[in-house]
């Protein structure tokens, strides 16, 4: 499998409404210009209709995902809802919107075959506990590290190659993805190289000036 470069829009400014159509149009171009990875974007609920409207050949993940069927579930974000607005994945327990184990999988039990979801962890121990739940991929970022200018892969280089061994030795479908500061393309290889199977990553692309430069720089180590 080609490795993935997940953009999280995260509430940035850069990344919602219309620029998030925008930002998605620039990914899919990117991702149709390669055949080294595979771009994913992960919108706010609001923007997947619109995002998927925008850029229809690019995946288009959800930012959460509560497990709730139809009925009275004010304000939880309902999968099936999701999936409806052309959401094709989703990531959880997020650093910035954590959740209980249950919760995990509560909704992996939920969600259909194949429908892929990226558990996040904050260090060993918690990617451990999740991949005995058996997520699609866990994303390992230091919660200190998210927005920074240091990548996870220079600054704690130990945290996201014991990751990819720990989550393998529990369960070696599950990929491994790091994320936490990634903005270029030697992050990216090193990523690689420490035996993950792509990033996780924000700020780097929905900060910049020149996104198309940065997102085409990603994949130009590879
Ligand atoms: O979800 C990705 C994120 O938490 C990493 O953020 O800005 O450090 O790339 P950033």
């Amino acid at each position: 499998m080609r490795p993935l470069i997940v953009v999280n829009f995260k509430t940035y400014e850069t990344a919602h409404g219309v620029g998030a159509e925008q930002l998605a149009r620039a990914m899919e171009v990117a991702d149709s210009s390669t055949d080294l990875a595979d771009f994913v974007a992960v919108v706010s609920a609001f923007d997947l209709s619109s995002v998927v409207a925008a850029a229809p050949s690019l995946q288009v993940w959800t930012q959460h995902l509560d497990p709730v069927g139809f009925g009275s579930n004010t304000g939880w974000l309902h999968p099936s809802t999701a999936m409806e607005r052309g959401a094709s994945g989703t990531i959880i327990n997020h650093a910035e919107h954590k959740v209980s184990l249950d919760h995990v999988e509560n909704l992996l039990e939920q969600l259909p075959e194949g429908f892929p979801v990226c558990a996040c962890a904050a260090d060993l121990d918690e990617a451990r506990a999740l991949a005995a739940l058996a997520p699609t991929m866990i994303a390992v970022e230091p919660p200190e590290l998210i927005g920074g200018d240091v990548s996870v892969t220079t600054a704690d280089p130990e945290i996201v190659s014991g990751t990819a061994a720990i989550v393998k030795s529990v369960n070696p479908d599950v990929r491994v993805l790091c994320g936490a500061g990634v903005k270029n393309g030697a992050d990216v290889a090193m990523a690689i190289k420490l035996n993950t199977e792509g990033v996780l990553l924000a700020s780097g692309v929905t900060k910049s000036t020149e996104p198309e430069k940065v997102l085409a720089d990603l994949v130009s180590n590879l």
